[in-house]
């Protein structure tokens, strides 16, 4: 069995840090979400891993390398433009040859042990095995309607959803898959869709297999995903303190201070990461809130966020529900005239009192 996970795509709903970074990248409880997928995958036992690339190939590379520091290898393969799921498929297909692989997107994020879902496809051998939850919106997804555990029908964001089961960005398939991606036509947005290609299985009478999903599931497509994401696999750490933490701060419930880290004169409360080499002064840090690493924060107060690599912020009153992005610098100013002096990039959003 072999991995194909895709961190190719366009990323339109998080600019603008897409414009200059990999979605997948974006750190949850300080490591990217990527990592994530891998893990679980390798920990399934899984070490042949496919991952597509895109306009990203140089950071993703980066970042995984050749996958020998989870015991695991990795073959990029290159989508030369985001032309859907079921096009990621197709280019792979001299990387899985005839072998069932498990289909990952890039920027899920699942709770739920995926040597399950691998033993109950390797038990059943349907061509397809999906993954569904339900969802509070289903209009927002992929919708399958199931016969027990079959599906008999799947539709993208349907205006009538016929059940609340979302399909989860994690599926697996044996090579028929191959068949149905070289029959499909593209979709009104001009990309080959996975739920066409698994449609067309069903239409031909081959096994496609539901799973629910016990524990929670993300995609982390948009913002408050993102966040989401992060405060639920916050509450899931151990607190633990690393850096060093001077006796006029205050620590309360699960924080974690990395190595080089350096909290002064602050209140941190947990669920609470704090990087490596990233320095907190005179500050409150409030629950499900992650501080990557050479960050500095002072005089500052923020809950509920995320903050990137080398960024700073100085003398703000209050931030919540943000994400804010490498080698930020948001500070308040006495210069006059008093006035919002900002150099936002393209896409970026602000909310000022
Ligand atoms: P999506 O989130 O569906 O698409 P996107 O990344 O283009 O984002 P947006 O909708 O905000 O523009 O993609 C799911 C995952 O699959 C994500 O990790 C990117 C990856 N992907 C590819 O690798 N190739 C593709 O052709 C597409 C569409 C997505």
């Amino acid at each position: 069995m072999k991995a194909l996970i895709l961190a190719g795509g366009k990323g339109t709903r998080l600019r603008p840090i897409t414009h200059t970074s990999a979605k997948q990248l974006v750190p949850i409880a300080n490591k990217p979400i990527l990592f994530y997928g891998l893990e679980s995958i390798a920990a399934a036992g899984i070490t042949d891993i496919g991952v597509i690339v895109g306009d990203t190939r140089t950071e993703i590379r980066r970042a995984l390398g050749d996958g020998s520091r989870w015991g695991i290898n990795i073959t990029y393969i290159e989508q030369e433009a985001p032309l859907g799921l079921a096009h990621a498929v197709k280019i792979a297909r001299p990387f899985i040859g005839d072998d069932d692989f498990i289909m990952y997107l890039g920027d899920n994020l699942i709770k739920d042990d995926l040597s399950l879902l691998v033993k109950e496809f390797t038990t059943h051998k349907p061509q397809a095995q999906i993954l569904l939850a339900h969802v509070p919106h289903p209009e927002n997804f992929g919708v399958a309607t199931l016969r027990g555990a079959d599906v008999v029908r799947l539709e993208e964001k349907p205006a009538h959803p016929e059940s609340d089961l979302a399909l989860v960005g994690i599926y697996m398939f044996d090579k028929a898959i191959f068949e149905a991606v070289e029959n499909i036509k593209p979709s009104a947005r001009n990309e080959l869709e996975i739920t066409d290609a698994i449609q067309y299985l069903i239409d031909k009478n081959f096994a496609v297999r539901a799973r629910i999903v016990g524990g929670w599931w993300k995609d982390t497509g948009k913002l408050e995903d993102i966040l989401e994401a992060n405060s639920l696999v916050l509450e899931t750490l151990t607190g633990a303190i690393a850096g060093s933490v001077d006796e006029l701060s205050c620590l309360d419930g699960k924080v974690i201070v990395e190595k080089g880290a350096r909290i002064i004169n602050s209140s941190l409360r947990g669920p609470v990461i704090i990087g490596s080499n990233t320095t907190i002064i005179n500050s409150y840090i409030g629950p499900f809130t992650s501080i990557y690493h050479s960050v500095t924060i002072e005089n500052s107060e923020i809950e509920h966020s995320i903050v990137l690599e080398n960024s700073s912020i100085k003398d703000v009153k209050r931030i919540e529900d943000s994400l804010i992005g490498q080698n930020v610098v948001l500070l308040r100013t006495q210069k006059k005239p008093a006035a919002y002096r900002i150099m936002a990039g393209d896409s970026s959003r602000v909310e000022i009192i």
